[in-house]
């Protein structure tokens, strides 16, 4: 099972106890840790969560600067574990724009876990699903200039397999918490077939039992990929 998660509402939390966006952000941080803890229990194998947008460049510089370092506060208290947990952390997003600090702490996170498979947390930091659908776009187009490439080669599977996600399955289930229903260029080609959950929760008070309450919604159902049930086939005659 792949869940995937748009962290969404800091702000929102943070405006309703009267503190600075940044605290919603750090409380956010504390969202996940225990999202992720309570994930393999739920039997999710797969989580991605939306961190960054590359929308999310437009906000106040200040405000930019207190997202760059959710990483950081992240790892810094959890890596260890991650690591020693079997978690194999992907950071998914572009790396143009981060710091060189964070750049390095993104790839040593991703290293120290690499040979991890129990668990693949995938975190999307300066992600845009439109923005990764033209870098394989283009990625493919250079392999074909190159001549390593034939565009009659190039269907759904061999495009995919350019996408930042190529390592995971296509999310089963799209939660998005704080009242929004909007996928907000999140998994654009992924989210094909995925099911939308929204709850109304906003992230920092997010944990175990939202994310049960989440899949028991997915559970409800009834997935056809286009087709129809078996029931209605017969009654079709
Ligand atoms: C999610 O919370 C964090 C990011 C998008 C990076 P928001 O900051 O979007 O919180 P709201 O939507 O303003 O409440
Ligand atoms: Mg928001």
């Amino acid at each position: 099972m792949h869940a995937a998660i748009v962290m969404d509402g800091n702000g929102r939390w943070a405006k309703q106890r009267g503190l600075p966006r940044s605290l919603g952000h750090r409380a956010g941080v504390e969202a996940l840790k225990r999202t992720v803890s309570a994930a393999p229990a739920l039997n999710i194998r797969w989580l991605t969560v939306f961190g960054f947008s590359t929308e999310n460049w437009s906000r106040p510089a200040a405000e930019v600067g207190q997202l760059m370092a959710l990483p950081q506060r992240y790892f810094q208290s959890d890596i260890a574990r991650l690591e020693r947990e079997g978690v194999r952390v992907r950071v998914i997003g572009s790396r143009e724009g981060l710091s060189r600090d964070l750049v390095r702490m993104i790839d040593d996170a991703q290293a120290r876990t690499a040979k991890n498979d129990t668990f693949f947390l995938n975190i999307a930091f300066n992600y845009g699903g439109q923005a990764d659908i033209v870098a394989a776009a283009r990625r493919f187009a250079e392999e074909v200039a190159q001549g390593r490439a034939d565009p009659m080669d190039l269907d759904q599977q061999a495009f995919a397999s350019r996408l930042a996600t190529c390592d995971s399955p296509p999310p089963d289930v799209i939660i998005r918490p704080s009242g929004e229903q909007r996928l907000s260029n999140f998994l654009l080609w992924e989210a094909a077939y995925a099911e939308l959950v929204f709850q109304d929760v906003l992230w920092p008070d997010y944990g175990a039992e939202h994310l049960k309450a989440a899949l028991a919604a997915f559970a409800a159902r009834e997935r056809r990929y286009g087709a129809v049930v078996a029931d209605d086939v017969l009654a079709a005659g």
